[in-house]
Protein backbone atom coordinates (compact mmCIF):
# COMPACT_ATOMS: atom_id res chain seq x y z
CA UNK A 1 0.00 0.00 0.00
CA UNK A 2 1.68 3.61 -1.07
CA UNK A 3 1.53 5.97 1.79
CA UNK A 4 1.05 9.83 0.82
CA UNK A 5 3.03 12.49 2.49
CA UNK A 6 1.62 16.46 1.53
CA UNK A 7 3.34 17.76 -1.42
CA UNK A 8 4.76 21.41 -0.77
CA UNK A 9 3.64 22.14 -4.07
CA UNK A 10 -0.09 20.48 -4.26
CA UNK A 11 -0.05 19.93 -0.78
CA UNK A 12 -1.97 16.48 -2.05
CA UNK A 13 1.04 14.01 -2.11
CA UNK A 14 4.65 13.78 -2.71
CA UNK A 15 4.82 10.37 -4.51
CA UNK A 16 2.76 10.50 -7.11
CA UNK A 17 3.37 14.03 -8.31
CA UNK A 18 -0.35 14.92 -8.65
CA UNK A 19 0.43 18.07 -9.22
CA UNK A 20 -1.29 18.31 -13.17
CA UNK A 21 -4.42 16.43 -11.43
CA UNK A 22 -4.39 19.49 -9.05
CA UNK A 23 -4.66 21.86 -11.93
CA UNK A 24 -6.86 20.40 -13.90
CA UNK A 25 -9.47 18.58 -11.25
CA UNK A 26 -12.77 20.08 -10.59
CA UNK A 27 -12.11 22.71 -7.90
CA UNK A 28 -14.51 24.54 -5.56
CA UNK A 29 -14.48 28.27 -6.18
CA UNK A 30 -15.46 30.84 -3.89
CA UNK A 31 -17.24 34.55 -5.10
CA UNK A 32 -18.44 37.27 -4.04
CA UNK A 33 -20.37 39.51 -5.77
CA UNK A 34 -21.40 36.49 -8.07
CA UNK A 35 -24.81 38.46 -8.77
CA UNK A 36 -24.15 41.00 -11.53
CA UNK A 37 -20.81 42.15 -13.68
CA UNK A 38 -17.54 40.17 -13.48
CA UNK A 39 -18.71 37.91 -10.50
CA UNK A 40 -21.21 36.61 -12.28
CA UNK A 41 -19.68 36.25 -15.29
CA UNK A 42 -17.19 34.14 -13.95
CA UNK A 43 -19.21 32.30 -11.73
CA UNK A 44 -21.25 31.26 -15.39
CA UNK A 45 -17.92 30.02 -17.20
CA UNK A 46 -16.57 28.06 -13.78
CA UNK A 47 -19.77 26.16 -13.43
CA UNK A 48 -19.98 25.66 -17.85
CA UNK A 49 -16.21 24.09 -17.04
CA UNK A 50 -17.46 21.33 -14.47
CA UNK A 51 -16.24 23.18 -11.35
CA UNK A 52 -18.63 24.12 -8.04
CA UNK A 53 -19.31 27.99 -7.43
CA UNK A 54 -19.98 29.16 -3.95
CA UNK A 55 -21.07 32.69 -4.07
CA UNK A 56 -22.89 35.94 -2.83
CA UNK A 57 -24.65 39.30 -2.98
CA UNK A 58 -26.74 41.64 -1.51
CA UNK A 59 -29.34 41.07 -3.69
CA UNK A 60 -32.22 38.65 -3.54
CA UNK A 61 -33.83 39.63 -6.93
CA UNK A 62 -30.49 39.28 -9.02
CA UNK A 63 -29.35 36.05 -7.43
CA UNK A 64 -32.68 34.20 -8.19
CA UNK A 65 -32.01 35.22 -11.64
CA UNK A 66 -28.42 33.35 -11.77
CA UNK A 67 -28.37 30.13 -13.97
CA UNK A 68 -26.84 26.91 -13.66
CA UNK A 69 -24.99 25.28 -15.65
CA UNK A 70 -23.13 22.16 -16.70
CA UNK A 71 -21.70 22.20 -13.09
CA UNK A 72 -24.29 21.92 -11.03
CA UNK A 73 -26.36 24.82 -10.02
CA UNK A 74 -24.43 27.98 -8.13
CA UNK A 75 -24.77 27.93 -4.76
CA UNK A 76 -25.38 31.79 -4.18
CA UNK A 77 -26.24 33.45 -0.69
CA UNK A 78 -27.18 36.67 0.34
CA UNK A 79 -24.49 38.22 2.19
CA UNK A 80 -22.95 41.31 2.76
CA UNK A 81 -18.99 40.95 2.81
CA UNK A 82 -19.02 44.34 4.69
CA UNK A 83 -20.86 42.76 7.82
CA UNK A 84 -18.27 40.59 9.43
CA UNK A 85 -21.02 38.63 11.56
CA UNK A 86 -22.67 38.18 8.34
CA UNK A 87 -19.53 36.45 6.44
CA UNK A 88 -18.59 34.53 9.36
CA UNK A 89 -22.06 32.77 9.99
CA UNK A 90 -21.80 32.30 5.88
CA UNK A 91 -18.33 30.44 5.89
CA UNK A 92 -19.62 28.25 8.99
CA UNK A 93 -22.68 26.92 6.31
CA UNK A 94 -20.01 26.56 3.53
CA UNK A 95 -16.78 25.58 5.20
CA UNK A 96 -19.27 22.41 6.62
CA UNK A 97 -21.05 21.72 3.71
CA UNK A 98 -18.09 21.63 1.35
CA UNK A 99 -14.57 22.43 3.23
CA UNK A 100 -12.26 24.72 2.08
CA UNK A 101 -12.70 26.84 -1.29
CA UNK A 102 -9.54 25.90 -3.76
CA UNK A 103 -9.93 29.25 -5.28
CA UNK A 104 -11.57 32.36 -3.40
CA UNK A 105 -12.03 35.13 -5.70
CA UNK A 106 -13.01 38.73 -3.45
CA UNK A 107 -14.25 40.39 -6.54
CA UNK A 108 -17.05 42.02 -4.32
CA UNK A 109 -17.02 46.01 -4.77
CA UNK A 110 -18.39 49.44 -5.20
CA UNK A 111 -16.95 52.22 -6.48
CA UNK A 112 -18.24 55.87 -5.70
CA UNK A 113 -19.96 58.93 -7.75
CA UNK A 114 -17.70 60.69 -9.50
CA UNK A 115 -17.06 63.62 -7.51
CA UNK A 116 -14.14 65.57 -5.63
CA UNK A 117 -12.86 63.97 -2.47
CA UNK A 118 -14.51 66.70 -0.58
CA UNK A 119 -17.71 67.02 -2.07
CA UNK A 120 -18.88 62.90 -0.75
CA UNK A 121 -19.88 62.86 2.64
CA UNK A 122 -18.64 60.38 5.49
CA UNK A 123 -21.11 57.78 4.32
CA UNK A 124 -20.03 57.69 0.63
CA UNK A 125 -16.53 57.12 1.42
CA UNK A 126 -17.10 54.65 4.26
CA UNK A 127 -19.07 52.58 2.03
CA UNK A 128 -16.20 52.41 -0.50
CA UNK A 129 -13.73 51.47 2.14
CA UNK A 130 -16.33 48.89 4.10
CA UNK A 131 -16.97 46.76 0.98
CA UNK A 132 -13.52 46.93 -0.92
CA UNK A 133 -11.49 46.44 2.32
CA UNK A 134 -13.32 45.55 5.43
CA UNK A 135 -15.15 42.72 3.19
CA UNK A 136 -11.86 41.07 1.65
CA UNK A 137 -10.64 41.34 5.52
CA UNK A 138 -13.42 40.16 6.71
CA UNK A 139 -13.14 37.04 3.78
CA UNK A 140 -10.05 36.25 4.79
CA UNK A 141 -10.78 35.98 8.14
CA UNK A 142 -13.04 33.50 8.12
CA UNK A 143 -12.54 31.71 5.16
CA UNK A 144 -8.56 31.40 4.81
CA UNK A 145 -7.84 30.06 8.81
CA UNK A 146 -9.34 26.70 7.27
CA UNK A 147 -7.08 26.65 3.80
CA UNK A 148 -4.55 27.01 5.54
CA UNK A 149 -4.80 23.95 8.05
CA UNK A 150 -4.83 22.21 4.63
CA UNK A 151 -1.93 23.88 3.43
CA UNK A 152 -3.48 24.78 0.33
CA UNK A 153 -5.60 27.04 -2.17
CA UNK A 154 -5.09 30.94 -4.02
CA UNK A 155 -6.82 33.81 -2.78
CA UNK A 156 -7.34 36.50 -5.45
CA UNK A 157 -8.19 39.85 -4.24
CA UNK A 158 -10.21 42.40 -7.36
CA UNK A 159 -8.20 45.46 -7.43
CA UNK A 160 -8.18 48.04 -10.07
CA UNK A 161 -5.81 50.20 -12.67
CA UNK A 162 -7.27 52.81 -10.28
CA UNK A 163 -5.10 50.53 -7.79
CA UNK A 164 -1.43 51.07 -9.39
CA UNK A 165 -2.51 54.50 -10.68
CA UNK A 166 -4.83 57.27 -9.57
CA UNK A 167 -7.67 60.15 -11.33
CA UNK A 168 -9.87 62.52 -10.10
CA UNK A 169 -13.09 61.94 -9.16
CA UNK A 170 -12.29 58.59 -7.62
CA UNK A 171 -10.28 59.33 -4.77
CA UNK A 172 -12.21 56.46 -2.52
CA UNK A 173 -11.84 54.10 -5.08
CA UNK A 174 -8.31 54.40 -5.37
CA UNK A 175 -7.50 54.33 -1.45
CA UNK A 176 -9.30 51.40 -1.43
CA UNK A 177 -7.95 49.29 -4.40
CA UNK A 178 -4.40 50.69 -2.93
CA UNK A 179 -5.15 49.04 0.19
CA UNK A 180 -6.03 45.65 -1.32
CA UNK A 181 -2.66 45.76 -3.39
CA UNK A 182 -0.73 46.18 -0.21
CA UNK A 183 -3.22 44.07 2.06
CA UNK A 184 -2.61 41.21 -0.27
CA UNK A 185 1.30 41.66 -0.66
CA UNK A 186 1.14 41.44 3.14
CA UNK A 187 -1.33 38.27 3.32
CA UNK A 188 1.11 36.30 0.66
CA UNK A 189 4.11 36.73 3.46
CA UNK A 190 1.86 35.02 5.70
CA UNK A 191 0.19 32.05 4.03
CA UNK A 192 2.47 28.94 3.72
CA UNK A 193 4.33 28.37 0.73
CA UNK A 194 1.97 26.01 -0.78
CA UNK A 195 -0.59 28.70 -1.05
CA UNK A 196 -1.08 32.39 -3.02
CA UNK A 197 -2.42 35.15 -2.65
CA UNK A 198 -2.42 37.87 -5.39
CA UNK A 199 -4.05 41.07 -6.67
CA UNK A 200 -5.85 40.98 -9.44
CA UNK A 201 -6.67 43.88 -12.12
CA UNK A 202 -9.60 42.90 -14.39
CA UNK A 203 -9.10 45.20 -16.90
CA UNK A 204 -11.96 47.67 -17.90
CA UNK A 205 -15.10 46.02 -18.69
CA UNK A 206 -18.59 47.13 -19.46
CA UNK A 207 -20.27 46.58 -16.15
CA UNK A 208 -22.91 48.86 -13.55
CA UNK A 209 -19.53 50.12 -11.98
CA UNK A 210 -17.74 50.66 -15.13
CA UNK A 211 -21.02 52.51 -16.27
CA UNK A 212 -20.88 54.61 -12.64
CA UNK A 213 -17.59 56.43 -13.68
CA UNK A 214 -17.28 56.11 -17.67
CA UNK A 215 -20.94 56.81 -18.45
CA UNK A 216 -22.00 56.14 -22.24
CA UNK A 217 -18.66 55.63 -23.16
CA UNK A 218 -18.49 51.80 -20.97
CA UNK A 219 -20.58 50.50 -23.57
CA UNK A 220 -16.83 50.84 -26.02
CA UNK A 221 -15.61 48.07 -23.82
CA UNK A 222 -15.76 44.50 -23.71
CA UNK A 223 -18.69 42.86 -21.87
CA UNK A 224 -18.42 40.31 -19.21
CA UNK A 225 -18.90 37.17 -21.07
CA UNK A 226 -16.23 38.12 -23.28
CA UNK A 227 -13.86 39.28 -20.31
CA UNK A 228 -14.89 35.87 -18.68
CA UNK A 229 -13.34 33.78 -21.38
CA UNK A 230 -10.03 35.48 -20.86
CA UNK A 231 -10.00 35.82 -16.81
CA UNK A 232 -11.60 32.11 -16.28
CA UNK A 233 -8.44 30.23 -17.67
CA UNK A 234 -5.77 32.85 -16.25
CA UNK A 235 -7.48 31.98 -12.95
CA UNK A 236 -7.40 28.23 -13.04
CA UNK A 237 -3.46 28.90 -13.83
CA UNK A 238 -2.58 30.70 -11.05
CA UNK A 239 -0.39 28.55 -8.55
CA UNK A 240 1.34 28.90 -5.71
CA UNK A 241 4.19 30.71 -7.07
CA UNK A 242 2.46 32.91 -8.37
CA UNK A 243 2.00 34.41 -4.63
CA UNK A 244 2.63 38.08 -3.70
CA UNK A 245 2.09 39.17 -7.15
CA UNK A 246 -0.38 42.54 -8.63
CA UNK A 247 -1.58 40.39 -11.78
CA UNK A 248 -3.75 41.68 -14.97
CA UNK A 249 -6.49 39.86 -16.86
CA UNK A 250 -4.73 39.43 -20.59
CA UNK A 251 -7.05 41.80 -22.84
CA UNK A 252 -10.15 39.71 -24.10
CA UNK A 253 -9.92 41.13 -27.43
CA UNK A 254 -5.92 39.87 -28.03
N1 LIG B 1 -15.70 46.70 -14.46
C1 LIG B 1 -14.48 47.17 -14.53
O1 LIG B 1 -14.06 47.76 -15.55
C2 LIG B 1 -13.54 47.03 -13.36
C3 LIG B 1 -12.27 47.61 -13.48
C4 LIG B 1 -11.39 47.47 -12.43
C5 LIG B 1 -11.74 46.76 -11.30
N2 LIG B 1 -12.99 46.21 -11.21
C6 LIG B 1 -13.29 45.46 -9.99
O2 LIG B 1 -13.91 44.23 -10.33
C7 LIG B 1 -14.84 43.85 -9.30
C8 LIG B 1 -16.20 43.57 -9.92
O3 LIG B 1 -16.66 44.79 -10.50
P1 LIG B 1 -17.91 44.86 -11.51
O4 LIG B 1 -17.52 45.81 -12.55
O5 LIG B 1 -18.37 43.50 -11.84
O6 LIG B 1 -18.97 45.59 -10.57
P2 LIG B 1 -20.57 45.50 -10.57
O7 LIG B 1 -21.07 45.19 -11.92
O8 LIG B 1 -21.04 46.75 -9.90
O9 LIG B 1 -20.85 44.24 -9.63
C9 LIG B 1 -20.42 44.27 -8.31
C10 LIG B 1 -20.80 42.96 -7.62
O10 LIG B 1 -20.40 43.07 -6.24
C11 LIG B 1 -21.54 42.80 -5.41
N3 LIG B 1 -21.45 43.55 -4.16
C12 LIG B 1 -21.30 44.87 -4.00
N4 LIG B 1 -21.26 45.18 -2.71
C13 LIG B 1 -21.38 44.01 -2.04
C14 LIG B 1 -21.43 43.67 -0.66
N5 LIG B 1 -21.33 44.61 0.31
N6 LIG B 1 -21.54 42.36 -0.32
C15 LIG B 1 -21.64 41.41 -1.27
N7 LIG B 1 -21.62 41.66 -2.58
C16 LIG B 1 -21.49 42.96 -2.95
C17 LIG B 1 -22.74 43.21 -6.27
O11 LIG B 1 -23.91 42.52 -5.93
P3 LIG B 1 -25.12 43.11 -5.08
O12 LIG B 1 -25.40 44.49 -5.57
O13 LIG B 1 -26.17 42.10 -5.31
O14 LIG B 1 -24.61 43.08 -3.68
C18 LIG B 1 -22.30 42.73 -7.66
O15 LIG B 1 -22.56 41.35 -7.78
C19 LIG B 1 -14.83 44.98 -8.29
O16 LIG B 1 -13.98 44.66 -7.23
C20 LIG B 1 -14.29 46.15 -9.07
O17 LIG B 1 -13.68 47.12 -8.25
C21 LIG B 1 -13.89 46.34 -12.21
Amino acid sequence: MRTFTACKVCGICEQLRLFPFYMTGKRLILITGVTRGLGRAMAELFIEKGHKVVGCGRTERSLKALSSGQGGPPEVYAVDVASDTAVKSWASVVLAKHGPPDLLINNAGVINRNARLWELDAREFDEVMHVNVRGVANMVRHFVPAMRERKRGIIVNFSSGWGRSVDAEVAPYCASKWAVEGLTQALAHELPSTMAAVALNPGIVNTDMLRICFGAAASSYPSPEQWAQAAVPFLLKLTPGDTGKSLSVPSPTG
